[in-house]
């Protein structure tokens, strides 16, 4: 086996690779869907696909199924309960980037549905094929928000997008309004094509603005998120088969943007700002304002989602529907692998069931996988 991550990060794996992460693929289908069928008949034909053209066509229901399979095994993710419901859009056929930006658009309006209730949902568009690289969608999500940079360094907006945002720019994106909050476009390239900027539709972006159950002035610090949270630049990996473009997305658990989005001193680093406006302490660390603030912080976000109908868990459910997905999996002999460090939330974990325990951190396939030149894009490098 190849280490995580280098499987098709530089060019194509050897179809011999490829053939054997497709036996082991197909015989996992064929064991888990088709009864335990032979799957020979299958590999047969896949051999000689391979053997023609370097690489095979998945079935509609091998796709679905590697593409839920690689949500069971993300070892960094605590919402897999829900694995097998994961809808897919077969875009198997679209490789152009104007093409991709409105098929994405449509994604995130199925995602959020007409109700707030949101959906998980991938859409896989067109694949690596040996010698012809499929498309690629720049943003590490389909909804980020700008991060512009003023020449003294401060930020406005989201600082993990600077680079991004400055590349917009740089293919002709005039800007956003000006708030923290300009959604940005979404930076596309087709197969075969240059990248560029494509911005979504103000309908195909929910947002939930940010108030507290207790305090009014809160509403006036203007916060707001959004309500879809759709990976765009990691590459499904199925039986050897590269999709790097499929962007999914689940629902937010409600720390994501409460203790690490607007939390995070690298990000919009707002807890000095709210322990100030609650009064409290700052001055030393064991008033525990950060703390306090956090909290304030995150219950402003579930009760702002739930206020707003939007679809978010909180740690405390997820923490028990995690451990109660692990139950399930492993009473179907199927191992469950983890990531402490990313399963356990950011705050109060240890009030939390998933703390008090170990995890097995093997990591399975089919998967969806982080490369390094997608994470090069996403910060706007033009070389990556
Ligand atoms: N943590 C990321 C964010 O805050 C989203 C990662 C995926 N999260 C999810 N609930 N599916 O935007």
């Amino acid at each position: 086996m190849t280490a995580p991550g280098s499987r098709c990060a530089g060019g194509h794996p050897e179809p011999i690779a490829r053939w054997q992460e497709a036996v082991e693929f197909i015989a996992l289908h064929h064991r888990e869907e088709l009864d335990g069928a032979d799957p020979a008949h299958r590999t047969e034909v896949i051999r000689a696909e391979i053997d023609a053209t370097g690489t095979y066509r998945h079935t509609a229901e091998e796709l679905t199924f590697g593409a839920r399979v690689a949500w069971r095994n993300a070892n960094r993710c605590i919402g897999r309960l829900y694995w097998r419901s994961l809808r897919v859009r077969d875009r198997r056929q679209v490789t152009r980037g104007a093409d991709i930006a409105a098929e994405s658009a449509d994604h995130l309006r199925e995602a959020a549905g007409r109700d707030g209730r949101i959906r998980p949902l991938i859409t896989v568009f067109a694949p690596d094929e040996p010698g012809r690289p499929g498309p690629r969608i720049w943003n590490e999500q389909l909804i980020r928000y700008a991060g512009y940079e003023a020449p003294d360094g401060a930020v406005c907006g989201d600082p993990r997008n600077v680079g991004i945002t400055a590349l917009a720019r740089r293919l002709g994106w005039p800007g956003g309004a000006g708030t923290p909050f300009d959604v940005l476009p979404l930076v596309v390239q087709g197969a075969g094509e240059e990248p560029r900027c494509y911005p979504l539709p103000a309908d195909a972006v929910l947002e939930v603005a940010i108030e507290h159950p207790e305090y009014a002035w809160w509403a006036e610090l203007g916060l707001r998120w959004h309500a879809v949270p759709a990976l765009a630049n990691m590459c499904l990996e199925i039986g050897g088969v590269c999709y790097p473009t499929a962007p999914f997305n689940g629902w937010y658990m409600g720390t994501e943007i409460g203790a690490r989005n607007f939390a995070d001193t690298d990000r919009y680093d707002l807890l000095p700002c709210i322990a100030d406006r609650l009064g409290l302490d700052t001055g030393v660390d064991r008033s525990l304002w950060k703390d306090r603030a956090l909290v304030e912080l995150n219950r402003s976000v579930l009760h702002s989602f739930d206020r707003a109908g939007v679809t978010v868990t909180d740690h405390h459910t997820e923490s028990r529907r995690f451990l109660a997905h692990m139950g399930r999996e492993e009473r179907h002999g199927r191992p469950v692998g983890a990531d402490w460090s990313w399963i356990v939330p950011p705050i109060s974990g240890s009030a939390t069931p998933v703390f008090h325990r170990t995890y097995d951190p093997t990591e399975r396939r089919p998967a969806y996988v982080h490369h390094a030149e997608a994470h090069a894009r996403a910060r706007g490098d033009l070389d990556g």
